[in-house]
This record gives C-alpha cells, sequence and structure tokens, in this order.
C-alpha cells in the first residue's frame, strides 16, 4: 500500500469544500476528495437562494446585518452563539458580491441589482437568488474556479476513516471507487466538509449521498459533536418523492391550503402566515394532517401548496425548475394545480463541534457547512442561511488552515495513515465474506424508526422505542454482508461501510433528543412543550466513549446583545 501525500485535504466537493479548496490553493498542494463528482454535490439542489443584507439594494433598503443577525439569532430559538452568528452575517454582503465578480449569474432587480426575494423568519427580503437554481449557479461557479486554479480532484473517492494519533490529525483512509483501492492519503491539514446526514431519515428532501458519513467518522475516531438532536423539515417536500418545493414558492406569494379551502397558518402564524420560520410551518402542517385537514393520496396524506394565482408569466420566470419538477415527477403543472406537498427531513443543525474558526479540538483537523455544528442555526435554520454558511465557513476554513500551517507543525505521519487504511481493508474483507443481513434492508428499518419516531413531535416512549431499534439494528449490522467481493465501483460495500455511521448517527440524534426535556425550534416535545431556558439554554455536546457507548456534557450558549425572548411571528 503506497500512501498520497498532500498539504491540505478537503473531503466534500460542495460549496464549503471548496470554497476552502480556492481559498488555500494558491498557497499550499490541495486535492479534495468527492464521493461523487463535485458538481453532483448536494449543494446544487438548494433552490431558493442564499442571505445577505445588501444595505440600499431595491430588495431591502435599509436592512442590515444586525437586522439578519437578529432573525437568525431568534429564528435559532436562541440556541445559535450569537458571535459566530453576527461574523457571518457580516460577511454575508462581501460573500455574495465575491461570488457575482467570479461569475455568478444572480438574477437581477431592474436597475442590475442582485435580486432579492423574502424567505422564511426574515423581516426584510434578503435572499439573493437565481431563479430557483441558486446552488446550481453557485456549484458551477466554484467549480470552475477550482480547477481554473488547480485545485487536484479525486472523484467518486470515499473517505473511510480518520487518522488520528496522539490527538493530532495525519489524514484519512478513502476508497477509490473506480479502481477499487484502499488509499491512505497523509496531510499536514484535514477538511471535513461532508455535508448532512438527511438520508438516516425515510421521508428526506437530501440526495442519497447525504449518509452523514463525515459525521459519523468524526464521532467513531472521538470527536464530539454538537446539539445532534437539532434536525430541521422542511415544510414542502413533493408528495411521494420528498423533492424540495423551495421556500421560494411562498417566498414568491404561494399559499398553503387545507382540504377546508382555509390558509390555515392564520391560526399559527398571523403575521408571517406562510413566511414564518421552517419548525413553525412544519409544525402546523403536520397538524393540519395530523388532525384530518388534509388531502387523502395513495402516497401519503398532504396539504395544498397553491401557486396557481401567482400567474404564468411570474412561474415561469421565477420558479421554472419547480414546475419542471413538478411535471416531471407527478404530471401537475403549478401554473394550473396546486402541488401536493409533505413536510419532511432536510438539514442537519447539529454536527461536528468546531468553533467559529472551524477548528475541531483536533489539530489539523477541521469541519465546516452542514457537517459541522459552529453553531450559527441553533434549534433551527432559516431558509437561505445553509448557502451562506458553506461559503463563510469554507472561506473561514482555508484561513484557519493558512494559519494552523504558518505555525509550521509537523509532518503528516504516514505509518498513521497506513494504519487507518489496514482497518478500512480489515472491514471491507470482513463485508465481503460477512453474514445474511443485507444494507438496504438494516438501512430501511433505520430511516422508518427515525421518520416515524424522532420526527416533527416526538415523546419519551416513541423515542424509546427508537433506541431500541437503533440498538437492535446495530447488532444486526455485525452479520451484514456484501453479495460481491468485487471492488470496481462496489456501491453495496461503500453503502455497507457508510451504515455503521449511520447508526452511530441516528443514534447520537436520538439520545440527544430524549435527553432534552423541552421544546426549543425543530425540536418538539409533546411531553415538554414549552422552551425552558433555566436548564436548557444550552449545548449538547455528544462523545463516543471506550465502550462505545454516548457520554453527553453540555455547553453554554454565547450571548452577546440579543437576550431571548418569546418567539411570535
Ligand atoms: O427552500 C429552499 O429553497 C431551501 C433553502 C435552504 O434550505 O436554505
Amino acid at each position: 500500500m503506497t500512501a498520497l501525500s498532500h498539504d491540505v485535504l478537503i473531503v466534500g466537493g460542495g460549496l464549503a469544500g471548496l470554497r476552502a479548496a480556492v481559498g488555500l490553493c494558491d498557497t499550499y498542494d490541495v486535492a479534495l476528495i468527492s464521493k461523487v463528482h463535485p458538481i453532483r454535490s448536494h449543494s446544487i439542489a438548494a433552490q431558493g437562494g442564499i442571505n445577505a443584507a445588501l444595505a440600499n439594494n431595491p430588495g431591502g433598503k435599509d436592512d442590515t446585518w444586525e437586522k439578519h443577525a437578529f432573525d437568525t439569532i431568534k429564528g435559532s430559538d436562541y440556541l445559535a452563539d450569537q458571535d459566530a452568528v453576527e461574523a457571518m452575517c457580516r460577511e454575508a454582503p462581501g460573500i455574495v458580491y465575491e461570488m457575482e465578480h467570479w461569475g455568478c449569474p444572480f438574477s437581477r432587480f431592474p436597475d442590475g441589482s442582485i435580486a432579492q426575494r423574502p424567505f422564511g423568519g426574515a423581516g426584510y427580503p434578503r435572499t439573493c437568488y437565481s431563479t430557483d437554481l441558486t446552488g446550481h449557479v453557485l456549484l458551477n461557479t466554484l467549480y470552475e474556479r477550482a480547477v481554473m486554479k488547480g485545485v487536484r480532484v479525486y472523484p467518486e473517492w470515499y473517505v473511510t476513516g480518520l487518522a488520528i494519533d496522539d490527538g493530532v490529525c495525519h489524514g484519512v483512509a478513502a476508497f477509490d471507487l473506480m479502481n477499487g483501492e484502499v488509499v491512505p492519503i497523509a496531510a499536514k491539514a484535514t477538511v471535513f466538509a461532508t455535508g448532512g446526514y438527511g438520508r438516516v431519515y425515510f421521508y428526506s428532501t437530501n440526495a442519497l449521498i447525504n449518509t452523514g458519513s463525515g459525521i459519523g467518522i468524526a464521532y467513531k475516531a472521538g470527536v464530539p459533536l454538537k446539539d445532534m438532536e437539532f434536525v430541521q423539515f422542511h415544510p414542502t417536500g413533493l408528495i411521494g418523492t420528498n423533492i424540495l418545493m423551495t421556500e421560494a414558492c411562498r417566498g414568491e406569494g404561494g399559499y398553503l391550503v387545507n382540504s377546508r379551502g382555509e390558509r390555515f397558518m392564520e391560526r399559527y402564524a398571523p403575521r408571517a402566515m406562510e413566511l414564518a420560520p421552517r419548525d413553525i410551518v412544519s409544525r402546523s402542517i403536520q397538524t393540519e394532517i395530523n388532525e384530518g385537514r388534509g388531502f387523502d393520496h395513495p402516497l401519503g396524506t398532504y396539504i395544498k401548496l397553491d401557486l396557481t394565482h401567482l400567474g404564468e408569466q411570474k412561474i415561469l420566470a421565477k420558479l421554472p425548475g419547480i414546475r419542471k419538477i413538478c411535471i416531471d415527477f407527478i404530471g401537475i403543472d403549478p401554473i394550473r394545480e396546486p402541488i401536493p406537498i409533505m413536510p419532511c427531513q432536510h438539514y442537519s443543525m447539529g454536527g461536528i463541534d468546531t468553533n467559529a474558526r472551524t477548528e475541531t479540538g483536533v489539530p489539523g483537523f477541521f469541519a465546516a457547512g452542514e457537517c459541522a455544528c459552529v453553531s450559527v442555526h441553533g434549534g433551527n435554520r432559516l431558509g437561505g442561511n445553509s448557502l451562506l454558511e458553506t461559503i463563510v465557513f469554507g472561506k473561514t476554513a482555508a484561513g484557519a488552515v493558512d494559519e494552523y500551517l504558518s505555525r509550521r507543525p509537523g509532518a503528516a505521519r504516514e505509518e498513521v495513515v497506513l494504519t487507518a487504511a489496514r482497518k478500512t481493508e480489515e472491514k471491507m474483507t470482513a463485508l465481503v465474506a460477512g453474514g445474511r443481513e443485507k444494507t438496504f434492508s438494516l438501512h430501511g428499518e433505520l430511516a422508518r424508526t427515525m421518520s416515524m419516531n424522532v420526527g416533527i413531535f416526538r415523546e419519551r416512549a416513541e423515542m424509546e422505542k427508537a433506541l431500541e431499534d437503533i440498538g437492535r439494528i446495530r447488532e444486526r449490522y455485525r452479520n451484514v454482508g456484501v453479495s460481491s467481493p468485487a471492488r470496481h465501483m462496489n456501491y453495496e460495500l461503500m453503502n455497507a461501510i457508510e451504515l455503521e455511521f449511520m447508526i452511530e448517527v441516528a443514534h447520537t440524534i436520538t439520545h440527544g433528543a430524549l435527553l432534552r426535556e423541552e421544546s426549543r425550534g425543530a425540536h418538539w416535545r409533546r411531553d415538554f412543550p414549552k422552551r425552558d431556558d433555566e436548564k436548557w439554554l444550552r449545548h449538547t455536546i455528544a462523545r463516543m466513549s471506550g465502550d462505545g457507548t454516548c457520554g453527553i456534557s453540555f455547553r453554554g450558549v454565547t450571548i452577546t446583545r440579543y437576550q431571548p425572548m418569546e418567539r411570535v411571528y
């Protein structure tokens, strides 16, 4: 086995990873590993836009980064660390203009300035967009820049483990899917930008690649995770497929309607209506469904997202991708008919515990984007802050890595990455020689129990049931076998490795959710329906102990100037 070696290794080809790579490649030998071709990364699926207070833009005259910070903190149900939120919102306009100058084709207002639309929980229309393909254009812009600047990309390589020794990160072990080889990769600095874990849930807007491996790998290597119980459910997933129907549908004026023909949001958020934050809108839709005011469909009970009153011209101009998805996947043209939707998992607020510099506490190991928890989203993320977070903290990671490397840490130790790669080889051999359990069926059971028992509304008995199921699945996982010993493009083998990490991710979510006896943001306990700042205005930190169990400790929330208050919209 021969080890590869780079100064910096970035894992993940989405916006956070690409932005980190672009920020470092002029000075260092930077390599980027991605499970898929980078422009198939999940950032591409973000539709509605990226938030920035562009002062004096006709979109939001008089908007300021401080107002953006306030909306984000209130949206987070006061769990976000306010210093980190302030840093992100202060950086936001510069980030958007930088992407514009690098060629990102934003939609425009008639005066030529970057177009902005209203999004949930925001006091101003501050979501900059490119029709309903914002993630797509941002990702292509950054990928082109990375290629132009000579970033070395390893596409279709899957990282299987971190190489940490004596508390320092020396790189990773990776599986080169095309050649079927396990490759040790030594790096002085490793940045995880591996995205979220949506596929731990059965109903999710996330791509199949979003298995949370980066989070699980870090956890199993002893790196703590933060606030894992906070899982975002997007209000509007297309019935049957769970494809995202962007919040921009409501930002552009779409209504939510129940089977009585009511715009029911007036009961839940009389001022903001459909543009309340996502946790509130998702709960409202689910309540309508649970109380019998939904529409029946063979694929599930749904609520109508009605755009018909917006008119053909506006839908074609602002929401062309949504229209195409609806026509292609369920044969409905939103110009003429409402879209059947239901809430589903969308985003991971929790993740690898980092500070606002993307540092994890393990020298040489950094994390940015959805896999990380800084925390800027706290208990509930506002729409449009995810794209922002990826680019801001991708850039921040580049600065932090540069600073770390300028302190001249020792060279990465090759024997540490070789050991990590040998462990992966052993694991693969065991999986190929394994038993009768199949990854797809265990994954299905895991995802179902998470959607059924650790969903929008939670209570003790259901979560205990989920923990039992996860324990059983973990036992059965010991007997997982892979059908073919072939290594070339063996996705079944990769999926079997991913499943081990998914089980641990599901466990940390459920364990944290059971422990947190209050309702805050997206974490809603039927048995504890109130926010409890006295006991729970704090982060949960999950750490795997030597015997494989999950230990949880607590950390206070950083408050700068925004005192917690009641959250009404
Ligand atoms: O609804 C959306 O377009 C999603 C945006 C986001 O998750 O930030």
